[in-house]
């Protein structure tokens, strides 16, 4: 029979137990998108291992084009802050009748978290494996995966982590100094919160709830609903 270690190096057998597969599934049912922080900081040592679980997601060609900008400067923060306000006005304008219920929701909580950090999605490398037919959307995906274990990796380390998406990637990118072609697609705010919501906090407040299963999933075909 084939070896089939004779392809590549797998590692050694690891099978997860009961208690860290329910400390996986804790973990991504506790996640939540916050936008209510305490200030504070972040330990550096719990920033790198965010950090690390970012750069350690999936990737399409395994072409990892997510950039990280920590933003340290006041200044920046606050020039942020203004395009998002700016940005919220503009997408109420959008709205008819939800327009004041929207106005009143919270939607990032640049002011007060601990760390902001901007993800940049990088300038095309050419990478045609997997992308050949979806080029920015696969790229964009990946993107995504990475913040996705940044927003798990944040909450084992019991910190909240908020993706604020309120803003014209253009602005972002000059005050980034970002090269031709890179697009900002989050400003992360990352810190210390006092609790953690119990459930969405858009479906607290009323504005949208969870779809049921049914509507998500289907057999053999695109799911009715
Ligand atoms: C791509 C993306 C962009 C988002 N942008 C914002 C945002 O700008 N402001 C905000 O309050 N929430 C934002 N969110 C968070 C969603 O509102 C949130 O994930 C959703 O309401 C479900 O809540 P949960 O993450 O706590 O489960 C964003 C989420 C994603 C995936």
């Amino acid at each position: 029979m084939e070896n089939p270690l004779r392809h590549g190096h797998f590692m050694e057998q690891i099978n997860f137990s009961q208690e860290e597969r329910d400390t996986v599934y804790r973990v991504i049912h506790a996640r939540r998108d916050m936008r209510h922080f305490i200030g504070g900081e972040v330990d550096g040592e719990a920033l790198a291992r965010i950090l690390d679980a970012a750069h350690a997601a999936p990737s399409v060609g395994y072409m990892q084009p997510w950039r990280f900008v920590r933003v340290t400067s006041n200044a920046l923060r606050e020039s942020f802050i203004t395009l998002v306000e700016a940005e919220k006005d503009k997408t109420s304008d959008q709205m008819d009748e939800r327009k004041a219920e929207f106005m009143r929701l919270k939607i990032e909580g640049i002011r007060d978290c601990a760390e902001l950090i901007a993800v940049v999605l990088a300038p095309d490398d050419g990478t045609v494996f997997g992308r050949r037919t979806m080029p920015e959307e696969m790229a964009l995906c990946s993107v995504s995966c990475a913040i996705e274990n940044m927003w798990l990796a944040a909450r084992s380390e019991n910190l909240g982590m908020g993706w604020v998406s309120f803003f014209e990637p253009k602005d972002v990118a000059d005050l980034l100094h970002c090269p031709e072609g890179a697009k900002p697609i989050a400003l992360l705010c990352l810190g210390p919160v006092k609790a953690f919501y119990d459930k969405p906090m858009l479906e607290t407040e009323g504005w949208r709830s969870r779809e049921a299963m049914s509507v998500v999933l289907g057999d053999n075909q695109y799911p009715d609903s």
